[in-house]
Order: structure tokens, then C-alpha cells, then sequence
């Protein structure tokens, strides 16, 4: 008599999987029973082998602010052959002060990292998903897509993007068995402050959410095919959906004094 062999586990994919939200939801993927590739930009094999996860997640280190570090993911999927069944393009930067204080290559940084890549990840990821008739995709934008955001410009803009994104390919895939979902959370406390150099800021020395529940709650949304999860507290799902409502001009005066540097005008 055969013994029964086990199904096999899905596949999924997270970038900026190395620290954050994005860490917390390679804990998220694995205990749901999936194999991931996890993809940063640092090398994360030993944290990888520390924490027992080996056996079920493979580290892909790429620089995607670059075409090759995003060429590198897809030739990597492709070598791997398994199908996706579920993807986080959550890798993200922020670049903060005045916008002609800052220097052009953070700038472009941002719009590479969060911007340029998704879509490159996206067009592969939603293909193979498309052509099996099922997938699940989810962008980490943030509650900063909801105006605009002076003194982090660009990183607000990137967020506008990946919102806009999201519910346009959402609609896109409606019939194709493939659901995109937008994960927007509010202040996070990851390293993500400390690397935009806004520690200063009001927005990073206000109240914080744990990564792991965001993750949590975008994992738990990616899964149940929801269009968009606002993730933090009441306070800030309020804000939000008040925030979408203003016009870009009170929006913008009402967000200026949350990032503004110390001591700049
Ligand atoms: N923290 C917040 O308050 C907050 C709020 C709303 C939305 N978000 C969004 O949440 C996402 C995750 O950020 P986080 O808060 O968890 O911050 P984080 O701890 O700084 O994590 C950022 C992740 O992105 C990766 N990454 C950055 N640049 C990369 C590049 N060029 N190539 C490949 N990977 C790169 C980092 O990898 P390495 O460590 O290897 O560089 C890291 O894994 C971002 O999209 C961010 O915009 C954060």
C-alpha cells in the first residue's frame, strides 16, 4: 500500500522581508503553512538560520531601487518554477525635510523602491497568478496615501501611488480569481523612522502599532481578498477616512507640522 504523500506547501513572496512589517509577515506566511522567498537588501540568511525558519524560507538578497536587483527577483522565480500563490511588495524607504534640501538621489530612492519596483514585481507576479486563475497580492502603502505629505513629499506621492495601484489592478482582476489588496498602516514601529532620519518628527515620537499586529492584519486581509486594511488604532482609522475627504490644500496644512523638521520653516 503507497503512503500518502502530503500536499505540497504554497509558495509566497515578501520584499523587504528583513525587518518591520515585512519580518513580521515572514512569521505570518510560515505559520499559515506556506514556503516563502523572502527578499532584502541586506543578507538575511543568518537571521533566517537563528530563528529555525531554514527548512521553509529562502532569503533573496537584491537591491530594488535598481533594475537589476529587480531582474535578479524575477529570474529567481522563474529558476524556482513553483507558482506563487501569495506576494507582499512591501519593501519600502522614506526620505524626509524640505524637498529641495534633500538630496535627488533619496528622492529617487523612494520612487525606485517603492514605486518603480512593485510594478516591475506586479507585471510577473500578477501574469503567472492571471494565467492560473488564482493569487493573492498585497502592497504595504501606508495612511500617508490619504493627502499630501509635506516634508516627506515624495514618500507620500509614492504612497498615493501604490493606493491607486492597487484598487485599479483590484478592478482589473475582478473574474481572474486574483484579489489585490492595499495594507496602509499608520506610525509603525520598525527601523523605518531612524532611516528616513525623522526621529525628531511628531510622527515618530507619537504612538506607534506593533509590526507584528499590522502584519497580522494585513496577512489576515491579503487571505480574505479585502480591497484595503487601515491598520493602527480607532483614532487613526478616523483620521483617515477623514483625511480622504479634505481638500489636498487642508490636508496638506493640517500633515505639515506632523513631519517638519526641527527648525525649518
Ligand atoms: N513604519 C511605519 O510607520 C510605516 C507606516 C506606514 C507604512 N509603512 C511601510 O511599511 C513598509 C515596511 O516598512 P517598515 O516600517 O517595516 O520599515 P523597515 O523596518 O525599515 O523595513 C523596510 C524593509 O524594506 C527593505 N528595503 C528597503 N530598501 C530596499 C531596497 N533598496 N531593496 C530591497 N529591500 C529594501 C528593507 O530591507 P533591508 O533592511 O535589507 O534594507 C526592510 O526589509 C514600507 O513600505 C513602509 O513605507 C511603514
Amino acid at each position: 500500500m503507497s503512503t500518502p504523500t502530503a500536499p505540497p506547501r504554497p509558495l509566497g513572496v515578501v520584499t523587504g522581508a528583513s525587518s518591520g512589517i515585512g519580518r513580521a509577515l515572514v512569521d505570518e506566511f510560515v505559520g499559515a503553512g506556506f514556503d516563502l522567498i523572502a527578499v532584502s537588501d541586506e543578507d538575511m540568511t543568518d537571521d533566517i538560520a537563528r530563528s529555525g525558519l531554514g527548512e521553509h524560507v529562502r532569503p533573496l538578497t537584491a537591491d530594488l531601487a535598481t533594475p537589476s536587483g529587480n531582474d535578479d527577483v524575477v529570474a529567481a522565480l522563474v529558476a524556482d518554477r513553483r507558482p506563487v500563490s501569495a506576494a507582499v511588495l512591501n519593501a519600502g524607504v522614506g526620505v524626509h525635510g524640505r524637498f529641495d534640501r534633500a538630496d535627488l538621489a533619496d528622492h529617487l530612492r523612494v520612487v525606485g523602491v517603492n514605486v518603480v519596483s512593485p510594478v516591475w514585481l506586479a507585471h510577473h507576479l500578477l501574469s503567472g497568478m492571471v494565467a492560473r486563475g488564482e493569487g493573492r497580492l498585497m502592497v504595504t502603502s501606508s495612511i500617508a496615501a490619504d493627502g499630501p505629505g509635506p516634508f516627506q513629499s515624495t514618500y507620500a506621492a509614492s504612497k498615493a501611488f501604490l493606493s491607486s495601484f492597487a484598487q485599479a489592478l483590484r478592478y482589473e482582476m475582478r473574474g481572474a480569481g486574483v484579489t489585490v489588496t492595499s495594507l496602509e498602516p499608520g506610525p509603525t514601529d520598525t527601523r523605518f523612522f531612524a532611516r528616513a532620519k525623522m526621529e525628531e518628527t511628531w510622527l515618530a515620537r507619537g504612538p506607534k502599532a506593533d509590526p507584528a499586529t499590522v502584519a497580522r492584519e494585513g496577512f489576515a486581509a491579503m487571505m480574505a481578498g479585502k480591497r484595503r486594511v487601515v491598520s493602527g488604532s480607532k483614532i487613526l482609522k478616523v483620521q483617515s477616512i477623514v483625511t480622504r475627504r479634505l481638500p489636498g490644500a487642508v490636508s496638506a496644512r493640517f500633515q505639515a507640522p506632523l513631519a517638519k523638521p526641527r527648525g525649518d520653516r
